[in-house]
């Protein structure tokens, strides 16, 4: 049984303080009704743990660079998950009352704003892109955060509506199902941030492996979460997955073989990790910190 280690250290703490206060200004900075501010704001700093733009911060600093320069790539990832977040929880979705201990939007507010907040962040996650950086670095970061999004919205197909390849066997349709509906936005978060920080080709290969990895650890231990999870910690009503009948990992290859599964995927990313601290001696300590934090995590 793993101890409850908390999923930020001191420095991640700090990290995601500035994290908070550049997308508050960030959304301050931008023309809405009242109401529509409230409610991009209640999604994206009510609580959260903002590992996607850590992410982002760590694989600059793999990479050898300051971390700081690929928080508004962080905070275009974190848009985005807050908008899948909002519509995950709508009644035609997941259904849900409670996210981060507290009333999801839609029960916030009602659904018609939980609609059109969703569909705002969308579209200011690219302006927090277009807003910073130079063209060039510009162009490539549109181009990993439209085929994030595209790829986390087609992974919420699979998960809601089905239409998985029945050719595949049961554990690739869950990869399949993982791997786009979360993996996406963490390969994103990852190799936008790497890219901010001037990766190599090399580099950006290495860090890519790593965020596949805890993209499909990530959700692996939300599942396990949903069932054996503390209700306070996680802050959503659990049981929801088996509830809705929804394709899991415990529920397709029952908990032990889940857990050892998410273990695998560790070893896979340390090794990634391996791999980067030989390019930039140092760089990775602050991944591989969070890596032993994301496969232990109650919340
Ligand atoms: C929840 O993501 C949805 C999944 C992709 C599993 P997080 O667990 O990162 O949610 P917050 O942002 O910390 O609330
Ligand atoms: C969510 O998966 C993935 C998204 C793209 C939002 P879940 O439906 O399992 O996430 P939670 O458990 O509601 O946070
Ligand atoms: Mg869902
Ligand atoms: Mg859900
Ligand atoms: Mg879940």
């Amino acid at each position: 049984v793993s101890k409850a280690i908390p999923i930020s250290d001191e420095q991640t703490t700090a990290i995601i303080s500035q994290i908070d206060r550049s997308i508050a200004s960030f959304i301050e900075s931008k023309e809405f009704p009242k109401q529509l501010h409230n409610a991009i704001a209640y999604s994206v700093l009510n609580g959260g743990k903002r590992l996607r733009p850590v992410l982002a911060w760590y694989a600059s600093m793999a990479c050898g660079s300051s971390g700081k320069d690929a928080l508004p790539a962080g905070i275009a990832v974190e848009l985005i998950h807050a908008f899948s977040l909002v519509h995950d929880d709508l009644p035609a979705l997941d259904n849900d009352e409670l996210r981060r201990g507290k009333p999801t939007l839609h029960i916030h507010t009602n659904e018609p704003m939980a609609i059109l907040a969703g569909d705002a962040m969308l579209s200011l996650a690219y302006e927090a892109i277009i807003d910073t950086a130079s063209a060039d670095l510009t162009q490539k970061l549109l181009a990993e955060l439209a085929l994030g999004t595209r790829s986390m919205i087609i992974g919420q197909v699979f998960d809601t509506l089905g239409g998985l390849p029945d050719e595949i066997t049961p554990e690739m349709q869950l990869r399949l199902i993982h791997k786009n509906k979360t993996g996406a936005l963490l390969v994103a978060s990852c190799r936008m941030g790497a890219l901010c920080g001037g990766a190599s080709k090399e580099q950006l290969v290495l860090i890519t492996e790593f965020a596949e990895s805890i993209g499909l650890q990530f959700q692996i231990v939300d599942d396990l979460l949903d069932i054996e999870g503390c209700p306070t910690l996680v802050g959503k009503a659990l049981g929801k997955d088996a509830q809705a009948g929804k394709i899991t990992y415990p529920a397709v290859l029952g908990v032990e073989r889940s857990r050892e599964i998410a273990q695998e995927l560790s070893a896979v990313a340390n090794r990634a990790l391996d791999g980067l601290e030989k390019l930039h001696s140092g760089g990775a300590e602050s991944l591989r910190d969070l890596l032993t934090r994301l496969e232990h995590r109650k919340q």
